[in-house]
């Protein structure tokens, strides 16, 4: 303001005016100023009766300020694109019927990914299906840090049962807990491991901020902390090393393996008849799905931080694995899993995490045997 008040009089009016009429950006509406009216939870809309099953105009300016659209500096106006100004004179400050927002217009290639799906041509039967119905609009984060379940749960169990198909797949519960849908369903996807530590005590998984915190670094000194050799990717000693690190400060975490898509557009091409169902895809010495291993460090935003592993850390670790406990397992399956770190408790904790992971599907599964009984 300072700097406005030593400007001459006739200037600074040139410039308030030359603003007012600038288009765009400059006067662009603060996402305030929706929010006066949208963060009332009371507002409704006046005529619910139009065809649209939203009736509620309330948007949790809090949560909003959370999504990856809001860090990204993605406002409201740059997705209700219609609205370029607001005019009081009206009860409705704007057009009361808005046009649709559309994605595609920042998301060109997960879009043309998605036109190659099945839920893109069911189109031809009448049913549109919007980005949104996997992953909302307001609230959206980034999935990256997101589990296995977490990334069902959210998405495709919204509208599928797994475990009504699949009859083909022993233990189903275990492939849905350890395996992404979009794994098997979207061919093309680049698949890795993550390895995320998971706390035994508090059944969590811990956030990146809290390993980092136990080892007394920031994200920055992880790699310089573990792979003492420097070439970019954690060895089996190095693991090793770090294994220990931990045990010393008394964690009770283990790794947790989970078999999860790259966050790439072509995740999106899920089309009928073409899944995977060759069980030695994954389950060979050689699968071509592991050759990808990070431990993952989680950030707040949601966010990671994915750090290289060498896929012989998966091998070492299966001797303290955890299908130990089933007498029935196959050889094969020897590089997948757990690596528990606190071997000797390993068969009977490892058992515990897998039921406790599972409850969630298991409980479904119970409650749909019992439906379908009925
Ligand atoms: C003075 C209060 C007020 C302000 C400010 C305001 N709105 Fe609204 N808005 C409303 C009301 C009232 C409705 C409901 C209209 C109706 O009766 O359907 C509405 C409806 C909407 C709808 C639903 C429209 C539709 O087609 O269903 C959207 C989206 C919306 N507003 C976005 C915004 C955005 C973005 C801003 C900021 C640029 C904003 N609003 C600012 C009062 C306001
Ligand atoms: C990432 C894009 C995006 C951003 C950013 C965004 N919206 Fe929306 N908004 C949508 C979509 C999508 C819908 C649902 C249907 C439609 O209008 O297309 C919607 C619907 C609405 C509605 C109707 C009620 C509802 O929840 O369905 C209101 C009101 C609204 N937005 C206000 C806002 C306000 C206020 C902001 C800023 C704080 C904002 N929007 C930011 C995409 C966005
Ligand atoms: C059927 C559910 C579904 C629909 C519909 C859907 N997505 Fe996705 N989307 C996903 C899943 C699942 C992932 C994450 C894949 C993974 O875990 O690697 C994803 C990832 C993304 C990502 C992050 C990965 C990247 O490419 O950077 C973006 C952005 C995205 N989707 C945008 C869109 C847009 C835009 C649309 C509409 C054209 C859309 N999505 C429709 C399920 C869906
Ligand atoms: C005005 C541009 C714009 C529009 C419109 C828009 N987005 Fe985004 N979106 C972004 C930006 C920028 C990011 C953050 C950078 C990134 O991750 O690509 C982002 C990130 C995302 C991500 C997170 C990807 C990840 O990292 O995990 C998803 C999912 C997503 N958008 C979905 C949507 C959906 C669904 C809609 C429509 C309701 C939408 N976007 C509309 C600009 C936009
Ligand atoms: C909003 C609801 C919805 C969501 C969310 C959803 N789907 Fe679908 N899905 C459908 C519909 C509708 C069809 C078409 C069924 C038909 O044509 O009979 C379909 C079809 C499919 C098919 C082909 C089915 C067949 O009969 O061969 C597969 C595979 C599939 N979805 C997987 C997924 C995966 C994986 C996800 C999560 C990334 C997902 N879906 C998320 C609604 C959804
Ligand atoms: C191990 C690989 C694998 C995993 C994991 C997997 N699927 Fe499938 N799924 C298949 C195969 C193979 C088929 C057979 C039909 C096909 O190719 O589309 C199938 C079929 C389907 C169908 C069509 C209906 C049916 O049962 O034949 C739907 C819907 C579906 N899967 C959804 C999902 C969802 C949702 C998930 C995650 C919870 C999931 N699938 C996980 C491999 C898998
Ligand atoms: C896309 C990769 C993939 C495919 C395809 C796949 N699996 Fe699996 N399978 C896994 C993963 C990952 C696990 C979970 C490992 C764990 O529990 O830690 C698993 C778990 C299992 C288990 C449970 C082991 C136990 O002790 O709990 C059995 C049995 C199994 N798979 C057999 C099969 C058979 C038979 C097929 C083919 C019909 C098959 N799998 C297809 C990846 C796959």
């Amino acid at each position: 303001m300072q700097k406005f008040e030593k400007v001459p009089g006739l200037i600074g009016l040139c410039i308030l005016t030359l603003l007012w009429f600038w288009p765009g950006e400059v006067l662009a509406i603060d996402n305030s100023e929706c929010l006066d009216c949208h963060s009332d939870d009371g507002l409704v809309r006046e005529n619910p009766d139009g065809g649209d099953f939203h009736d509620s105009l309330f948007v949790d300016g809090e949560k909003f300020n959370h999504s990856v659209h809001h860090l990204n500096d993605i406002g409201c106006i740059d997705c209700h694109s219609d609205i370029d100004a607001l005019d009081y004179d009206n009860e409705v400050p704007h057009a009361v019927n808005l046009a649709q927002v559309d994605c595609a217009a920042c998301h060109e290639e997960e879009a043309s990914a998605f036109g190659n799906s099945v839920h893109s041509k069911i189109r031809g039967k009448g049913i549109t299906m919007t980005c949104y119905a996997c992953h909302d609009y307001h609230y959206v984060s980034h999935l990256a840090a997101a589990s296995v379940a977490e990334r069902e749960n959210n998405f495709c169990a919204k509208c599928h049962n797994p475990f009504q198909g699949h009859d083909w797949l022993p233990k189903k519960a275990e492939h849905f807990a350890f395996v992404e849908c979009t794994v098997c369903h979207a061919p093309e996807v680049p698949r890795h491991i993550h390895l995320k530590f998971f706390d035994l005590v508090t059944n969590k998984f811990y956030k990146g901020a809290e390993i980092l915190e136990i080892l007394g670094i920031n994200y920055e000194e992880f790699m310089p902390l573990v792979d003492k050799d420097k070439d970019g990717v954690i060895g089996k000693d190095e693991f090793e090393v770090l294994e220990l690190m931990l045990r010393q400060k008394n964690v009770h975490a283990i790794f947790h393996a989970e078999l999860v898509a790259e966050m790439q557009p072509v995740a999106h091409q899920v089309n009928r008849g073409v899944a995977e169902r060759n069980c030695e895809k994954c389950h060979s010495a050689d699968s071509p799905y592991f050759n990808a291993v990070t431990i993952v460090l989680t950030k707040e935003d949601g966010s990671v931080d994915h750090h290289n592993v060498d896929r012989s850390v998966l091998e070492s670790f299966s001797l303290k694995h955890f299908y130990l406990y089933a007498g029935t397992r196959m050889k094969m399956l020897d590089w997948i899993g757990l690596g528990l770190i606190g071997g000797a408790v390993c068969g009977v904790l490892g058992h515990l995490t897998i039921r406790v992971l599972t409850i969630r599907v298991r409980s479904r599964r119970k409650e749909n045997d019992k439906k379908n009984k009925k």
